[in-house]
C-alpha cells in the first residue's frame, strides 16, 4: 500500500535535508501582505489539508517565499478526518461547490487568487475554475492532475477499509448509479473501452470535459486563467495513464497507446478552450522524472513559485 502524503512527506523531507536546506527558506520580499497574491491548496487522495508535514509544509513553503502570503488549504468536510475520507467518498459536484462557497466567503481571497491541486485536487481545482469566476482564480498549477481521467487504479493510498469499499464499487462497475455519485475515483473514471457509458454517466469529468453536453461557460471560464501549468510525472506509477496530467489520454477501445493533448478531441474541438490557451501561450508543461508526487521544494520554488505565483 503505498501513499500519496507519504510519497509527499518523503519528497519533502528529502529535499529538506540537501546542502541548500537554508536556501528554500530564504525569503524573497513580495511586497505587504495585501499586495501578494493569496493562495488555495487542493490536497491529494489520501491526504488532508492540515496534515504539518505534507500540506502543511507546502503551506510554509509558500509562506515562507513570498513575505505575508495568504494561503488557504481547503479542508473539505467538518474536519481532518471527513476531509481525508472526501478524498475517496463523496459526491465531486457537492465538495466542488462547497469549496467554491469556502473560497467566496473568504475575505481574503474577494480579489482573486493563486490555486495549487496535488493529483486529484489539480483536477477538482479546475472545476472550481469552470464553475466558479468569482472571486477570479489567476493562475492555477496542477501537481500529478488526472485531468483526462483515469483508467486502472494500482495504489490505493488510504485505510483498508476505505480502500477495499472503494475497490470492490469500482469492480462492480465505475458507471453504476450508486457506485457514480459515491466514490470520487468513479467520477474521473474514463474507461476507453465504454466511451458512450463514460460520456452519458459519469457525473463530473465528462462534465467538467465538456464530453457530452457543451457548456460555453466552462470554456469562457477557463481561458481567463493567466497561466495553466501541469506537472507530469514521468515515472508516475498512481495515475494511468501518466499522460492524463497533461491531458492526454487513450484513443476510444483502445488502451495500447496514448493520444498526445493536441490528438485529442478534447483539444480539437476546443471543447474547454486548451486550444486558444495554448496559442495564448498560458499553457505550461512540466516534467518531473519521478514517480507520483515526488516533487521537491527547489522545483516548487524555483520552477512554480517563483515563475507563476509572486
Ligand atoms: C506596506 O506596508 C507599509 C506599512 O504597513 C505601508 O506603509 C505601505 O503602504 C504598504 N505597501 C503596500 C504596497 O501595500
Ligand atoms: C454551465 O455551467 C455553469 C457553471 O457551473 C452553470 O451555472 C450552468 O447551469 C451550466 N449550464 C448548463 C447548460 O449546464
Amino acid at each position: 500500500m503505498r501513499s500519496f502524503s507519504a510519497v509527499l512527506i518523503v519528497a519533502l523531507l528529502s529535499a529538506a535535508s540537501t546542502k541548500s536546506f537554508n536556501y528554500y527558506y530564504e525569503t524573497v520580499q513580495a511586497g505587504n501582505e495585501s499586495s501578494a497574491t493569496p493562495v488555495v491548496l487542493w490536497h491529494g487522495m489520501g491526504d488532508s489539508c492540515c496534515n504539518p508535514i505534507s500540506m502543511g509544509s507546502i503551506k510554509r513553503l509558500f509562506e515562507n517565499t513570498i513575505i505575508g502570503v495568504y494561503v488557504n488549504s481547503l479542508m473539505l468536510g467538518d474536519n481532518v478526518v471527513t476531509d481525508t475520507t472526501h478524498g475517496f467518498l463523496a459526491n465531486m459536484n457537492t465538495l466542488v461547490e462547497q469549496a467554491c462557497e469556502t473560497i467566496a466567503k473568504d475575505e481574503k481571497l474577494k480579489n482573486g487568487y493563486n490555486a495549487m491541486g496535488f493529483s486529484q485536487g489539480g483536477l477538482f481545482l479546475r472545476a472550481v475554475a469552470q464553475r466558479c469566476p468569482n472571486p477570479p482564480m489567476k493562475n492555477l498549477v496542477s501537481i500529478g492532475g488526472p485531468q483526462q481521467g483515469i483508467y486502472g487504479f494500482p495504489y490505493c493510498p488510504g485505510p483498508t477499509t476505505v480502500c477495499n469499499t472503494v475497490r470492490n464499487l469500482l469492480d462492480l462497475g465505475a458507471y453504476v448509479g450508486f457506485v457514480q455519485n459515491s466514490v470520487v475515483q468513479a467520477q474521473y473514471w474514463h474507461d476507453p473501452y465504454k466511451v458512450d457509458d463514460y460520456k452519458v454517466k459519469n457525473i463530473f469529468l465528462a462534465d467538467i470535459n465538456n464530453a457530452n453536453t457543451f457548456n460555453e461557460t466552462y470554456k469562457a471560464n477557463l481561458v481567463k486563467l493567466k497561466n495553466f501549468v501541469m506537472v507530469k510525472f514521468l515515472k508516475d506509477n498512481m495515475v494511468v495513464p501518466k499522460e492524463s496530467e497533461w491531458f492526454g489520454f487513450y484513443p476510444d477501445n483502445d488502451d495500447s497507446s496514448v493520444l498526445s493533448m493536441e490528438e485529442t478531441d478534447l483539444f480539437k474541438h476546443d471543447l474547454i478552450g486548451l486550444k486558444e490557451m495554448k496559442d495564448d501561450g498560458k499553457l505550461h508543461f512540466l516534467a518531473v522524472d519521478a514517480d507520483h508526487l515526488r516533487v521537491t521544494k527547489e522545483f516548487l520554488v524555483d520552477e512554480i513559485i517563483k515563475k507563476f505565483f509572486m
